[in-house]
């Protein structure tokens, strides 16, 4: 019988799935884990059991797994790419535009109304003009990383009316079919930053992506560009955005990975990793990731399911 660990925060859907199989035993305090199940546990400091074959990550990112250790140690690492995709896009598309329409900021205003009674007619007609948007319609959105994400995010803001141009270098065939023809496909990375309106970003995190919003590409964007990160801190330098902001080049900076570094102004829109933090989305990645990991003990094989 096979003992698989279940770690924080995953769907019960996954774990019924688990327990449902009867040569599978889930958080057993006698015997040794064959394979671990997690969201966000941070595996990177952790003693991980001699017995174990396989980690697998409800979630696309594997940035909390000590990858090259497990590969070293032959623990093979699953992630559940495109379960939670409608969730991340469904929220990008709500603050892109929730952002354009002030509506942070309003809402938070007149939550802070105080003399509700008297002054709020007074304070609506101030409201009004203090939070005046702009439409997306007609605007530009560089979509920066066509996967399973990015390719869901660039076929429905076309939808809605805005002009989308996406960059990605590795495109698959299939994700190349998926995207819609009219998404135009941007050669260079400067092409994106030097004429949208909106940046969104869906790449994973690695040694290639990390600063890959910088000093040179905020220079390169136009006034008044409002960029959201649905992926991971890290693609940001966070001096540079800082300065970016000071400048007057970013009216937005909306990111799932708020931190202390660039929290206290209200260009910066915080969501604490809220992307994937939907009831469906949960359920398909814990389902998927314990599928995964059921098969491979079971089997020795992988099967991306
Ligand atoms: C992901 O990598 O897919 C997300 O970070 C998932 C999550 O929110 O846990």
């Amino acid at each position: 019988m096979y003992s698989i660990q279940a770690f924080n925060a995953i769907a019960d859907a996954g774990l019924k799935l688990i327990e449902e199989d009867l040569d599978f035993v889930l958080n057993s305090e006698t015997q040794e884990p064959d394979g671990y199940i997690a969201r966000s546990f941070n595996f990177h400091n952790y003693a991980i059991g001699e017995q174990v074959k396989g980690i697998a990550r409800a979630g696309a990112g594997v940035n909390n797994i000590p990858v090259e250790h497990c590969t070293e140690r032959g623990i093979v690492v699953f992630n559940t790419p495109g379960a939670n995709a409608n969730a991340v896009k469904e929220l990008v598309l709500t603050c892109i535009m929730a952002s354009s329409r002030n509506l942070f900021d309003a809402v938070k205003w007149t939550a802070e109304i105080e003399d509700r009674g008297k002054e709020i007619p007074e304070l609506v007609e101030k409201g009004k003009k203090q939070f005046v948007g702009t439409e997306i319609k007609g605007k530009r959105l560089g979509v920066i990383g066509v996967g399973a994400i990015g390719v869901l995010v660039a076929n429905d803001a076309l939808e809605l009316g805005m002009e989308v141009v996406a960059f990605d270098p590795f495109i698959s065939v299939e994700t190349a079919w998926r995207l819609s023809q009219n998404v135009r496909r941007a050669i260079t990375l400067e092409e994106i930053f030097s004429t949208c309106d909106y940046i969104t970003m869906h790449v994973p995190l690695n040694d290639k992506t990390k600063g890959l919003l910088n000093e040179n590409a905020f220079k390169q964007m136009k006034d008044g560009i409002r960029i959201l990160n649905f992926s991971r801190g890290e693609l940001v330098d966070e001096q540079a955005l800082k300065l970016a902001i000071e400048e007057g080049i970013v009216e937005n900076y909306i990111t799932d990975f708020p931190n202390e570094n660039i929290l206290g102004t209200n260009k910066v829109i915080g969501v604490p990793h809220l992307g994937a933090s939907t009831k469906e989305s949960e359920e398909n990645c814990a389902v998927m990731a314990a599928r995964q990991l059921k098969h491979y003990l079971k089997t020795g094989n992988i099967k991306h399911s």
